[in-house]
């Protein structure tokens, strides 16, 4: 639930509604309760002043008071008292029902935020054991530049040490540290996004880079459980807009359960293709496993639902609510041969839609 901002002319053409009001109720004869329109500055109120609802309305009744004595002073008990009284019940009254239906929306909103929170820090916390389970892949991915940066110093330094120092080589040693060292960098800044918590950033995303980047995480983890992985991402794919941790976190949760998928064969094959169809960009992670079986096909995505014996059944549940979260939908669609596929598409951005 988004509270959208009133629309900029709100606000001055209740002020003028308001003094309309007052100055044809004060200072003209006409005979009828004109004051009862102070129940339509209290209503659109609500959208221009929620937290001012309850003034509003006591200004709205002081006005119709004033008003009535201005009009009626002399004689007070004429047809105008019940006017007048008839105005203050029905602004009353609509005060009354503005300010309670206001405070159950700000209740409903509330709840909506703390779910939205609970939502974000289960995905936190999925991230961060799937980091966990993902050690070996890291460690292995921050060390291979590591070890190259290794080997170009001491050749470097070999180069210099020479009795006529290669200058050359040298720079070129000192090239291939400073990209190695960059590609390092590159390893930690990732694996610490996914380690962060932070909120959701919209962005424009290369649903291809997020598959290289996730393929990349989990590598050393695939060769352990004997998997090959088999890239195969459509050029020049159009943008989606939306979170690159959260993706990564769905490319990798997909890759993850397909590996487990196939542990009992020993091992298999994997494929995550992106490609576009229907005006929408999909990613598909399919495996040569066992398949979903059809009595677990409607409980997939429930929270909880494993299989697995060590499995906490979020993996799902949570890639879920990130793809709905950008506007997208992931299904378990059929596959030629044995396996499974699990596939999700997200809307183009609005500049590419266009
Ligand atoms: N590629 C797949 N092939 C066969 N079954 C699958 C596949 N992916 C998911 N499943 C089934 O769906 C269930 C739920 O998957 P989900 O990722 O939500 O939980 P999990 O992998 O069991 O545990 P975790 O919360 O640790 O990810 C799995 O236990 C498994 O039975
Ligand atoms: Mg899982």
């Amino acid at each position: 639930m988004n509270r959208t901002p009133p629309p900029p002319l709100l606000k001055p053409v209740i002020a003028l509604l308001t003094l309309a009001i007052f100055l044809i109720d004060a200072f003209t004869p006409l005979d009828i309760a004109i004051a009862v329109l102070y129940v339509v500055v209290v209503l659109v109120s609500v959208h221009a002043w929620p937290r001012y609802l309850l003034r509003i309305t006591a200004l709205c009744v002081v006005l119709t008071v004033t008003a009535y004595l201005l009009s009626s002073w002399g004689d007070l008990v004429d047809a105008s008292a019940g006017r007048c009284l008839v105005s203050l019940s029905a602004i009353g009254i609509s005060g009354y029902l503005a300010y309670s239906s206001h405070s159950a929306n700000e209740r409903l909103w509330q709840r909506e935020e703390s779910l939205r929170e609970s939502r974000l820090q289960l995905a936190h916390a999925s991230r961060v054991t799937t980091l966990g389970e993902l050690a070996a892949s890291i460690a292995h991915e921050v060390n291979q530049p590591l070890a190259a940066i290794s080997a170009n110093g001491a050749a470097g330094l070999r180069w210099l040490n020479r009795p006529e120092p290669e200058l050359d080589e040298v720079r070129a040693a000192i090239g291939r540290v400073l990209s190695d060292t960059e590609r390092a960098s590159d390893v930690i800044k990732r694996i610490r996004a996914l380690a962060r918590k932070s909120d959701p950033q919209q962005q424009a995303l290369d649903l291809n880079e997020i598959a290289k980047a996730s393929a990349a995480l989990v590598q050393r983890e695939l060769a352990t459980h004997r998997v090959r992985l088999q890239l195969d991402l459509a050029p020049q794919l159009p943008q989606v807009e939306g979170d690159s941790v959260q993706l990564q976190q769905v490319v990798i949760n997909l890759l993850m359960n397909g590996m487990q998928a196939m542990d009992a064969q020993g091992g298999g094959e994997l494929g995550l293709r992106t490609f576009v169809q229907d005006g929408a960009v999909h990613l598909a992670v399919s495996d040569s496993g066992p398949g979903i079986a059809p009595e677990h096909s409607g409980k997939l995505f429930d929270a909880f639902f494993s299989t697995r014996s060590d499995g906490m059944g979020m993996g799902l549940a949570i890639c879920r609510s990130i793809v709905e979260s950008h506007g997208g939908r992931i299904a378990a669609v059929p596959k030629e041969g044995r396996g499974a596929c699990l596939q999700c598409c997200f809307p183009l951005r609005m500049t590419e839609a266009a």
